[in-house]
């Protein structure tokens, strides 16, 4: 294993010190922790790994003009929040790394030597090789850019695609000059069918999604396993919270499950229904879009139409936040099983209490999506208990 030259200083990885089999033993032990302190049964945690490093197929970091050195810093915070310039991480895979440095070795000035003050950056490189970047500048930079032309000409010539800004504008070439236009969905990243053929998913350089498809693709198989092993039927219904761009959506509707997904988030809920048209697989897909935080899936829907699908699986993939209202929904929805896949165990465990009323908790995995830091993806199976179904 190489050693990371930026450890300590960097606070992106905080196990670096430490052997792979002592990292291990720390995520078992730290889950085994929150299973205790919210009083659930003891439950056996198998630990995979997707490799030691070089996973990560995205990277987020600030770039930062330096008045001392007179250069930018590229890189990430430290533990006094000062910038720590980062030039190779031995968490991005080879492929991210070379245009990392492709990508930071550009010029970030305009008029000549104005530089860019401050601003964040994700460069994503998609399975076929294409390399993307978005820009996350203020406005007023980004107006000099476009005037200045040569920064973005250069990653144009350099076939980096551009996003810019929240809403995710594409940079163009018309007629010679620069233009931003309409968010263009492209195949950045992608998920695999039951046999582990791949899909591609379309989505957006500033969309979510895990941050490698190596250790995404072991958390679909172990999704589409438990489905093989425990439906009653070839094709079930399932309730999805955060669904984004369709990681698991897709998966479950190429396996030919209906889906009903629930998920806040416009942008990839519409990436995602449309690429679900483009495959054929929509008469499958219902997408409500809402907070389902505070909201049910009846408020999403037309007066008087109630929720009157019978769901066997419920499929939770939620942020930090965890579910909050939504584990009363899943609770109403009949589902025999649940499946929770999260990369904050805190709230996850919290959740699987409250749902611990009505479900029992019968295989818990380690996913380890984040090797060299104290996180790890959780992905758990609960059984409706006998009481608890609705006849
Ligand atoms: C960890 S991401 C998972 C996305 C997707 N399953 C994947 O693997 O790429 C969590 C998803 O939950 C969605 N989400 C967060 N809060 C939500 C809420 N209150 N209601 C519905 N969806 C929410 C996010 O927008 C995001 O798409």
């Amino acid at each position: 294993m190489n050693d990371c030259s930026y450890f300590p200083q960097c606070r992106g990885c905080t196990h670096w010190d430490k052997p792979y089999a002592e990292q291990q033993a720390l995520k078992i032990q730290n889950l085994r922790d929150l299973i205790v302190q919210h009083e659930l049964p003891h439950c056996e945690i198998e630990f995979l790994s997707c490799g030691e490093s070089q996973l990560r197929h995205r990277v987020d970091f600030t770039v930062q003009y330096d008045e001392v050195t007179q250069k930018h810093i590229f890189g990430f915070y430290n533990q006094n929040k000062q910038l720590l310039d980062i030039q190779k991480c031995l968490q991005m895979a080879p492929s991210l790394q070379s245009i990392y440095s492709e990508f930071t070795s550009l010029p970030f000035f305009y008029k000549g030597d104005i530089p860019i003050k401050k601003g964040s950056v994700r460069l994503r490189v998609s399975p076929h090789g294409q390399k993307g970047c978005w820009l996350d500048f203020s406005n007023v930079e980004i107006k000099e850019l476009l005037d200045d032309q040569i920064l973005l000409q250069k990653l144009l010539d350099s076939d980096f695609f551009v996003e810019i800004g929240q809403k995710g504008k594409s940079l163009i070439r018309l007629n010679g000059n620069l233009k931003l236009a309409d968010p263009q969905p492209r195949s950045w990243f992608q998920t695999y069918d039951r046999y582990g053929q791949p899909i591609s998913m379309q989505g957006l350089i500033s969309d979510f999604t895990q941050p490698s498809w190596e250790s995404a693709s072991l958390l679909v198989q172990i999704t589409n396993q438990w489905l093989h092993e425990f439906s009653k039927n070839q094709t079930s219904t399932i309730l999805e919270f955060g669904s984004g761009l369709g990681q698991f959506t897709l998966s479950f509707l190429k396996s030919g499950h209906r889906v009903t997904a629930c998920e806040v988030d416009q942008s990839s809920s519409q990436n995602l229904s449309l690429h679900a048209a483009h495959l054929g697989l929509s008469d499958r897909l219902q997408i409500h879009v809402a907070d389902f935080h505070r909201k049910s899936i009846v408020d999403t829907m037309p007066i008087q139409q109630t929720d009157s699908s019978i769901y066997e699986w419920a499929f939770v993939n939620p942020a930090r936040s965890g579910l909050k209202k939504f584990t009363e929904q899943v609770i109403a929805s009949s589902a025999d099983y649940i499946i929770y896949v999260s990369c904050y165990p805190q709230s996850m465990a919290t959740d699987i209490q409250q749902l611990s009323s009505c479900y029992d908790l019968i295989d818990l995995k380690i996913v380890d999506q984040f090797p060299q830091t104290d996180h790890y993806e959780s992905v758990a199976l609960l059984k409706r208990q006998h009481h608890g179904f609705k006849e």
